[in-house]
């Protein structure tokens, strides 16, 4: 079983009360409203064809959905993919939910517009592959959109977070900021790179709490251009 074997295992066995937490009812209509502003500010006005990588149980993919964007997510996790199509079903218009790899996903070159991801940067086996490879599916002077944090900056042990060697594969997951990741975009061949803290998911965090094994931390929007 490879590293990327037992991460998609590892999520799959945590899909359903992942999805739970995000779906949490006392915080998903203000959950909504800001990630919806946040994406808004980040892309071009919609509709464009954008690629979530990572999608997880779908909340960006649907958020930009929602937006009037034309949206793939894409996942090696089965059980994540459930949820997501689950809610995209519920959709006249919901994103396309595929199994495929963030680091190699498998489009035509020049397919989008924009690449986006959540929380998904951190656990990545090669980012400086994964962002080339986004480079050439993306059209001249598109986006890629990655939020992220420093959500293991100690390590991921204390979180129970994979196994040591997993953890030891990933680059990014112990980042102790988030130039790291910001840095990794602009290695990778982006110009551009810049990031912005998201304050308002910062208050949301503060007032809500976050899930166990976390703390509140700044979140970022690390964006980079094709040009
Ligand atoms: C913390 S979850 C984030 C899910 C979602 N983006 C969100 O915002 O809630 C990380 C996701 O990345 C996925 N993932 C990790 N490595 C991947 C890879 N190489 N290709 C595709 N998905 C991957 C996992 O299966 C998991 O669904």
């Amino acid at each position: 079983m490879t590293a990327q074997d037992r991460i998609n295992e590892y999520w799959t066995g945590r899909a359903p009360a992942y999805d739970a937490y995000q779906q949490r009812p006392e915080r998903l209509d203000a959950d909504r409203a800001a990630w919806s502003e946040i994406w808004e500010k980040a892309l071009p006005p919609a509709p464009l064809d954008v690629l979530d990588v990572g999608t997880g149980s779908g909340y960006v993919a649907l958020t930009l959905a929602g937006l009037g964007h034309r949206v793939t997510g894409i996942d090696l996790s089965e059980g994540m993919l459930t949820e997501a199509r689950r809610h995209g079903a519920e959709l006249s218009s919901g994103p396309v939910f595929r199994l495929g790899d963030a680091v190699a996903p498998e489009f035509p070159d020049g397919s989008f517009d924009a690449i986006v991801g959540r929380y998904v940067a951190w656990t990545l086996r090669t980012p400086g592959e994964a962002v080339a490879n986004w480079i050439r599916l993306l059209r001249p002077g598109g986006l890629v959109a990655m939020v992220d944090s420093t959500w293991f900056a100690d390590g991921l042990d204390a979180a129970g977070f994979y196994d040591a060697e997993v953890q030891s594969l990933l680059p990014l997951a112990a980042a102790k900021s988030i130039d790291e990741t910001a840095l990794a975009l602009a290695n990778g061949g982006l110009e551009d790179v810049s990031v912005t803290p998201l304050t308002t998911i910062f208050e949301l965090d503060n007032r809500y709490g976050v899930s166990p094994g976390h703390e509140v931390q700044m979140q970022f929007m690390v964006t980079g251009r094709r040009v």
